[in-house]
């Protein structure tokens, strides 16, 4: 069932999991995602960049996409469509007007009351709609930023300032993760995690999942972590086993069968990450 995230990410905090938000890039992304996540009876989050939505036609296009996939392969788990990184309150509105169920404002390159004030306008259009909300406070970096670099760390004052003024439903500090691989050993500050969920109370969101060791993800559970955001890992898998195909199949040239290269090792992805994570066979209790 297409929802929002309130239920998903409320009932992760209490049952201490969390609930992946995978990036989708295309129509066999999203079938991939959708059948392995059901053959688990898990939840899932289908994550949507803008440059993901622009590639794919537009965030009509993805909701349509989404819809009847989920109509056409009989999806009954929990599923919520969700933007990633609206960097607008102009652009979540977009989402949000054709159909999403989620969106992340992410306003963290402006100043705190800046982001205090876009957050809030957007908290003001979603909740309405029964859409959820999900914003940033410092940054979390990116390939683009250098070698691990860009990370602002989140400041406990700033979540709880920020938080309570927008009354945003989920919150995603920066602490330590970057989006795309790792030049180096992730450093998550994990006492601030924790001091963060208890001052906020709000599910928290972990960016730039992929890369992040197994023990990491464990800890950053236990420290208040509901979500956790990957794209690089299923995009690294799935490329792997495309690679392959066209290495050893000199006569393939059907792009369905060389685009199916890659669903093995993106669905074994899938499951590692829901084995990991705690949610096989939980979208039932939901
Ligand atoms: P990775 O690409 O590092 O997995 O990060 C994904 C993400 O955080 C999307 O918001």
């Amino acid at each position: 069932m297409l929802e929002n995230m309130k239920n998903m990410l409320n009932c992760a905090k209490n049952g201490k999991y969390a609930v992946a938000q995978f990036n989708i890039n295309n129509l066999e992304w999203t079938r991939f995602i959708l059948e392995e996540c059901q053959a688990n009876n898990s939840p899932v989050i289908l994550g949507v960049s803008e440059g993901a939505a622009r590639y794919m036609g537009g965030y009509k296009t993805v909701f349509g996409l989404v819809k009847n996939l989920m109509e056409y392969l009989n999806i009954t788990i929990p599923v919520a469509l969700h933007l990633d990184h609206g960097s607008s309150y102009e652009v979540c509105v977009e989402a949000i007007d054709a159909g999403f169920t989620s969106v992340m404002i992410d306003a963290s390159k402006y100043d705190l009351a800046t982001n205090i004030e876009i957050t809030k306008k957007v908290v003001d259009y979603a909740h309405p709609r029964n859409v959820t909300v999900e914003g940033e406070i410092g940054h979390i970096g990116g390939n683009e930023d250098g070698v691990n670099g860009g990370i602002l760390y989140a400041e406990v004052n700033d979540c709880v300032e920020y938080c309570t003024k927008t009354d945003l439903d989920f919150l995603a500090p920066a602490l330590g993760s970057v989006h795309g691989p790792y030049k180096g050993e992730p450093v998550l500050a994990f006492d601030r995690m924790s001091e963060i969920k208890e001052k906020t109370n709000l599910p928290l969101v972990l960016h730039g999942g992929s890369g992040i060791y197994d023990d990491q993800i464990r800890q950053a559970i236990e420290c208040g972590i509901c979500k956790l955001n990957i794209n690089t890992e299923l995009q690294q898998a799935w490329t792997l086993g495309v690679r392959e195909k066209l290495n050893t199949d000199a006569n393939v040239y059907d792009p369905r069968k060389v685009i199916k290269a890659g669903e093995a090792n993106i669905k074994q992805a899938i499951k590692a990450k829901l084995e990991l994570l705690k949610t096989i066979n939980i979208a039932s209790n939901n």
